[in-house]
């Protein structure tokens, strides 16, 4: 689905270079929920951006769904965010104006869409995520946890080949941390979604197949699920531990 090949990414200020990711190897297989985690400044959002085609990147391949994402035109690109990604970010990024069904129906209206399907499709994320009784109401009338499953049923009215996730989780306390996760879980199991989410969340994290670990702008380890939950998130506590206190 997801392919990073030797991704290479620095920013310039005045005449220094920082070098931010350094030779970035990874995949994603169709229906998998991966994370990645790291510490502040090791390179995530900039990662999910080089990804998203937000930024352009100097070296290596992204190559999603077959296509390869260097040096696509405008009207590619504008395809790859419309249709190929979905996008929840960390601030819901609702639009205040529109009630919830409107709001998860915003990518495809913004592409002129005002078919029935859409309609149809925007009430069926409604029930997969638990907020038809909320999908005349607000973003200003709505809990934290709500909005950001309408973010999260918004992400997948296109039907995207994968949602882009940067601590989705953030803002959250702990029980809408939750309805986020599982809204993912529903997501991948319900619709076979592809899920790549940025957090630095250990408990976030212990509910993916699969975790990717930065460090410094390249992967240091990469942690697969094979236990129970509780038992992965003590893995990913013990390799955070081993990549702090590794002197570099
Ligand atoms: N537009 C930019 N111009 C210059 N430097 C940048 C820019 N964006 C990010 N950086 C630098 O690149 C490095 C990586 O930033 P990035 O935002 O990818 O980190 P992150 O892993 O997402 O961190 P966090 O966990 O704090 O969100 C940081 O040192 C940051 O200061
Ligand atoms: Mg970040």
């Amino acid at each position: 689905m997801l392919q990073v090949k030797d991704l290479h990414k620095s920013y310039k200020a005045g005449k220094i270079t920082y070098e931010v990711l350094n030779g970035i190897n990874l995949t994603v297989a169709q229906g998998e929920f991966v994370a990645v985690m790291g510490p502040s400044g090791s390179g995530k959002t900039t990662l999910l951006n080089c990804i998203s085609c937000y930024i352009p990147f100097d070296k290596g391949h992204i190559t999603l769904g077959g296509q390869d994402l260097k040096n696509l035109n405008e009207e590619s690109l504008s395809k790859v965010h419309n249709k190929k990604l979905g996008f929840v970010f960390q601030d819901f990024m609702l639009l205040d104006g529109l009630n919830v069904l409107d709001n998860i129906m915003l990518p495809r209206i913004i592409s002129g869409d005002t078919s029935e399907a859409m309609e149809q499709r925007g009430n069926e994320l409604c029930d997969i995520f638990g907020i038809s009784h909320i999908k005349n109401k607000y973003p200003a009338e709505i809990s934290g946890g709500e909005k950001q499953r309408t973010a999260v049923a918004r992400s997948l009215i296109n039907e995207p080949l994968m949602i882009l996730a940067d601590e989705p989780t953030g803002n959250l306390d702990s029980k809408s941390s939750r309805t986020v996760i599982s809204s993912f879980e529903e997501a991948k199991n319900h619709l076979s979604a592809t899920i790549f989410m940025v957090t630095h969340d250990s408990f976030a994290a212990s509910f993916c197949d699969r975790v990717i670990m930065l460090k410094d702008g390249a992967v240091y380890k990469v942690l697969e699920k094979k236990t129970e939950r509780g038992a992965f998130q003590e893995e990913l506590l013990e390799a955070i531990k081993e990549m702090s206190g590794d002197v570099a």
